[in-house]
């Protein structure tokens, strides 16, 4: 089958019968162009390090099988290293707080409790959805997909004492920003969407007396600036 893959000189054409994308770059690598670049590591959907883009759709390279007439590119929104390699913007984690600050008293956690963000904490930082959405090209501050999932993840969790400071955080490039496009939720590979996460936090963000700052500049409202309004 015929492949083109983005390299850093252009677009280069290779032939593989591979089943997997993944097993048509080894094979390019081991016997047609030692100098390609990509990233693998699991070889099972577990990692997330081999997300590529196949005509234009975010796929994991060692799950994905082969079509005569692939076009292969890097993630898109990120900055690319060398070929199909690219750094996962995990920065916009941290700027989120998108991790657990355990209270002092652990409570005891229920089976029920678990289920509410269980499916979020499989998010293997594949960056596909990263990749895909549409809001970088206007602001390539966005928190983005995944880093609003997980701070769903961490201000869902009974355990965290931080859910106001979290859900202050994500006023300003976060929750409002994002389009509610739903693109990011057709390339997860693990059936998370950070779109239903993202309107699950502006619930919880009218809760502390936040609302869509859009609604100002539309005339809804008089002077609101993002601030809670309590
Ligand atoms: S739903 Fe929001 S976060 Fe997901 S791709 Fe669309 S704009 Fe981006
Ligand atoms: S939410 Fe899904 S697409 Fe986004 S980084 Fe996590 S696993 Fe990948
Ligand atoms: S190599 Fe780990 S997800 Fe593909």
């Amino acid at each position: 089958m015929k492949l083109s893959i983005k390299k850093d000189s252009g677009f280069i054409e290779f032939y593989s019968s591979s089943k997997t994308l993944l097993e048509a770059l080894d094979d390019i690598k081991t016997t047609k162009d030692n100098s390609l670049c990509y990233s693998s590591g699991c070889r099972s959907g577990v990692c997330g390090s081999c997300a590529v883009r196949v005509n234009g759709v975010e796929v994991l390279a060692c799950s994905y099988e082969l079509k005569d007439g692939d076009v292969v590119e890097p993630l898109k929104n990120t900055q690319t290293i060398r070929d199909l390699v690219v750094v996962a913007p995990l920065e916009f984690n941290a700027k989120a707080k998108a991790y657990l600050c355990e209270k002092e008293q652990k409570p005891i956690i229920t089976k029920e409790q678990t289920l509410i963000n269980e499916l979020q904490s499989e998010c293997i930082l594949c960056a596909s959805c990263f990749s895909i959405c549409p809001v970088y090209e206007l602001n390539p501050n966005f928190l983005g997909p995944f880093a609003l999932t997980r701070v769903w993840r961490y201000v869902s969790d009974v355990r965290e004492d931080e859910a106001k400071s979290k859900i202050d955080l994500i006023q300003q490039d976060g929750i409002w920003d994002c389009t509610l496009c739903n693109a990011c939720t057709t390339v997860c590979p693990q059936g998370i969407s950070s779109k239903a996460d993202i309107e699950k936090l502006r619930a919880k963000s009218a809760m502390f007396g936040y609302s869509d700052p859009s609604f100002s500049s539309f005339g809804f409202g008089s002077s609101f600036d993002g601030s809670p309004v309590f």
